[in-house]
């Protein structure tokens, strides 16, 4: 049987294009992304996929204009509300990493709930970033080390990160045609095996998620030393 990724982190890109080439508000991406990621959710659980931990919204996303921050937030705020509740029925427990500081307050609340609400779930986990970078993650894993007088090794500063306790991601798959990582899990990614796609994201389906699985199966992980 080929090698299944046990976790699969993705960057969901490109739902401004999408929009675009339809002369859609960027909004309306985002939107049609949202029901791609359900889709994929459904895929992922399936297969047998642990966990699937995506980027919703990164640190430097602040940066766009205030609109389109504000649609992206309505959106989340939907989501939150009215997906919730299908994604338990589906024995998923939901976990959201990154600085909540910065969110709106109800959307935290409704973060909150959905986590507890989702908690016990044994299925498919799904990691949320959003506000999250990766410098800040490191960052803030270092200054809650140092509170705590160390150990300073690596496995003591990884159980500081937001995603401490899971397993890295074995494959990362980013879309849309972008070959980089935008500040997403840069700790966690070092051993990861890169999957890019030209596909935009709210276009990603069922064939492009066993494709990334196909590739992902071809591949020699050898972690520095000279595999098999
Ligand atoms: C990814 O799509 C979603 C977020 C960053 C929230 P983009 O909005 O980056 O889409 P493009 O890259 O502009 O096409
Ligand atoms: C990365 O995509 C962030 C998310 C998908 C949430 P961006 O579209 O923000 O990345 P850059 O700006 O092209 O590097
Ligand atoms: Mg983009």
């Amino acid at each position: 049987m080929p090698a299944l990724p046990q976790h699969v982190a993705l960057i969901m890109d490109g739902n401004g294009r999408w929009a675009a080439r339809r002369g859609l508000p960027r909004i309306e991406g985002h939107r049609r992304g949202a029901g791609a990621l359900l889709g994929l959710v459904s895929c992922a659980a399936r297969d047998g996929v642990k966990t699937l931990t995506v980027f919703g919204f990164s640190t430097e996303n602040w940066h766009r204009p205030p609109q389109e921050v504000e649609g992206l937030m309505a959106l989340l705020r939907h989501y939150l509300k009215a997906e919730v509740t299908e994604l338990h029925t589906n024995n998923v427990l939901l976990r959201v990493i990154g600085d909540r500081a910065a969110l709106p307050p109800d959307i935290v609340t409704l973060i909150q709930d959905a986590e507890a609400l989702t908690a016990g779930n044994a299925g498919l986990v799904l990691v949320v970033a959003l506000n999250y970078g990766g410098r800040a993650d490191i960052l803030r894993a270092c200054q809650r080390l140092a509170a705590a007088g160390g150990p300073w090794r690596e496995d003591a500063l990884a159980g500081h990160l937001y995603t401490a306790g899971l397993p890295p991601p074995d494959l990362l798959i980013r879309t849309a045609g972008e070959r980089r990582l935008s500040n997403f899990l840069l700790w966690d990614l070092a051993y990861t095996e890169l999957h890019f796609t030209d596909v935009l994201w709210p276009d990603f389906g069922e064939a492009d998620w066993r494709a990334a699985l196909a590739d992902f199966a071809r591949r020699e992980r050898r972690f520095g030393g000279l595999g098999t």
